[in-house]
């Protein structure tokens, strides 16, 4: 660590629930309740296939996570792992990836919350909204919304409980008739574990604020398999079930596909609840999309890796406010100018860039150090590597927007480099 990070400065108070609640208060949001929509129009009546294999993919970076967790947990998680595991640029880069993996997040869920609240004001522009929420969440921020971990866990709590009301009431009603035909070997089922491993991004979380976690050695890794293995039993259940409501070409037809799918029991309180669920859901995953990238972009700054002004705290609200703003307002601009596959797709290119960095940092960590066997991170690289190459041929757009981003940080850091020498 370099001795400007005050690693004695934060206190630990986060308990083993408190950090797998930060975990899966990061991870359900916009996939499950919207992004289900798009990978049931690739996998068909598979859907739950392509959950089963984006979770395993998830499964493996995960517990390269927790090896880098139980070795040092500090904050910054993959930032600071690949920085003094692989070298100050791929740091840099995994860092850089990070923020525009999460910002595009950030688009993608504000978009998920204008289309659950647009199908009651079905007269107001969902891409319109979608910015607003960004720039209000943004002024939350601002005024120095933290991550209370209490509020997360009552947000999460309320989160589950509403998807297991769906799984449960929906359960009655479900058709096997509509799993037909079941073609679990269809490629499609590839492409919408692309699109669904956006569902489970944000495991790592607990991992981020790992310094405020008590016993992090062993609560940390716990809480990033536990919070990721609540959310793949909940998103298996509600696949089963949401598939056997309306079938996926009811899923695939709608921008609300939980909505669209409860609304087969013919009972209006049922999707008054799940929308809720739904508003519920983006926004919480948009307040700490905005909180992290303007988190890390502070991090960076801290070091020198960012222009210094974004790590300048507000003196009122001692909150890192030009970090803030640039991130919220650059989530408006994209809503406005992108769909929502489009933001889906860069924010799951972004997370496997850096998870393959979380991976190959695993795989450096000397053998005494380690907890697993070296095949895990090998495992875990090769299966982003591959979803990542596979994802050049179905959202070309991703690659090219995602290599921009890319080379975008990769110059700015050469230049950084040449102008302090
Ligand atoms: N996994 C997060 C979500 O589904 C990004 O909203």
């Amino acid at each position: 660590m370099a001795k400007e990070e005050p690693q004695n400065a934060l206190k630990r108070s986060l308990s083993l629930l408190d950090a797998t609640a930060i975990s899966v208060g990061a991870i359900i949001g916009g996939g499950i309740f919207v992004v289900t929509g798009i990978a049931a129009g690739l996998a068909g009546s598979a859907l739950v296939v392509s959950m089963v294999v984006a979770a395993v993919i998830a499964f493996f970076t995960a517990l390269s996570f927790a090896e880098l967790a139980a070795w040092q947990p500090v904050e910054g998680s993959v930032y600071e792992y690949a920085r003094q595991v692989i070298s100050p640029f791929s740091g840099f880069l995994a860092g850089w990836m990070w923020m525009v993996s999460n910002t595009f997040t950030g688009a993608a869920v504000s978009l998920g919350f204008a289309y659950y609240l647009t199908a009651s004001f079905p007269d107001l522009p969902a891409n319109v909204v979608a910015a607003v929420l960004c720039l209000a969440f943004t002024a939350l921020n601002f005024f120095g919304a933290r991550e209370s971990a209490r509020l997360n866990t009552v947000l999460v709590v309320a989160k589950l409980l509403i998807l297991v009301f769906f799984v449960v009431f929906g359960a009655f009603n479900a058709n096997t008739a509509n799993f037909a035909p079941f073609e679990p070997f269809n490629v499609g089922v590839l492409y919408g574990a692309y699109f669904i491993f956006f569902a489970y991004t944000g495991f790592a979380r607990a991992a981020v604020v790992a310094e405020e976690v008590k016993d992090a050695k062993r609560n940390v890794p716990r809480a990033l398999l536990l919070s990721l293995a609540v959310s793949t039993i909940i998103y298996v259940l509600v696949g089963i079930v949401a598939v056997g409501l309306v079938g996926s070409a009811g899923l695939a037809g709608s921008n609300l596909p939980l909505a669209e799918a409860i609304s087969a029991t013919g009972s209006p309180l049922a999707v008054q609840v799940v929308s809720f669920g739904g508003l519920l859901a983006t926004a919480s995953v948009l307040l700490t999309a905005i909180l992290g990238v303007s988190r890390m972009a502070y991090s960076m700054a801290r070091r020198r890796d960012l222009p210094q002004v974004l790590a300048k705290l507000n003196p009122k609200f001692c909150t890192p406010h030009y970090s803030i703003w640039a991130v919220g307002i650059l989530m408006a601009v994209l809503v406005l100018f992108f769909d929502l596959t489009g933001v889906v797709a860069v924010s799951t290119f972004g997370a496997l860039f850096y998870y393959a960095f979380t991976n190959a940092a695993a795989l450096k960590l000397k053998t005494e150090k380690r907890r697993y066997h070296k095949l895990v991170p090998i495992v875990g690289l090769g299966t982003c590597v591959v979803l990542l190459a596979f994802i050049l041929f179905a959202a070309t757009q991703a690659w090219i927007i995602g290599g921009i981003c890319l080379t975008a940080g990769a110059v700015y850091y050469g230049a950084k480099k040449r102008a302090s020498k």
